[in-house]
């Protein structure tokens, strides 16, 4: 049984984004079955604007490597023009490895690093549909609750649902 942020897999964790990372970002995307092609490119896109503007892109990541191959990665930034609220951009583990605590350990690292750059609060947002039903089980698990429901915000049916997790105290992680 793995404990708590010690996933049962032997894990590096990196923040600094490098060029071959646009790619084995978008890979890993595209692996779990769960994006679009629109939605993969904008992972990329994601990577590619960190890379070309640095932190100034509000941008942030967290990837997790075994053996040098992406494992899994996490993209955050503070919300423009708020007080102290982030948001999870993106959060995936490539399948092989999803339920094993990677998911837990980016998110605390998200959480801590967000927390000591003033955070208060961090938001994600996820569909109602049924195939994200185990993405919002991971988020109910990791101290997320629902803020707000868009009904129809995606399509007919597909409510774009917004989540958010209190920063207290996890600087210190
Ligand atoms: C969602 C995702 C990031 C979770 O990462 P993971 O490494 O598989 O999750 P973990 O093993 O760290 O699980 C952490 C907690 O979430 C819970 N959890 C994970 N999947 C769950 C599910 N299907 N139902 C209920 N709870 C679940 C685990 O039980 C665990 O709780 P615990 O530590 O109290 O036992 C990963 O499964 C994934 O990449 N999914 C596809 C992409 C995606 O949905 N991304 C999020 C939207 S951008």
């Amino acid at each position: 049984m793995a404990m708590r942020d010690a996933p049962a897999v032997s894990l590096r964790l990196r923040e600094e984004i490098r060029a071959a990372d646009a790619e084995r970002v978008a890979g890993l995307v595209a692996a779990t079955g769960l994006f679009s092609e629109a939605e993969v490119a904008i992972a990329r896109e994601l990577v590619l604007e960190r890379l070309a503007k640095g932190a100034a892109s509000g941008y942030e990541f967290v990837l997790a490597e075994q053996r040098g191959a992406l494992a899994g990665y996490a993209c955050y930034g503070p919300v423009p023009a708020t007080a102290s609220s982030f948001t999870l951009y993106w959060i995936a583990v490539a399948p092989p490895l999803q339920s094993r605590g990677v998911g837990r350990l980016l998110l605390a690292r998200v959480a801590a690093r967000a927390s000591a750059a003033g955070g208060e609060r961090l938001y994600a947002e996820t569909s109602s549909r049924p195939e994200y039903g185990a993405t919002l089980g991971f988020y109910a698990a990791c101290g997320f609750h629902r803020v707000a429901r868009l009904p129809d915000h995606f399509g007919p049916g597909d409510a774009k649902l917004i989540l958010e997790r209190p920063l207290a105290g996890d600087a210190a992680h």
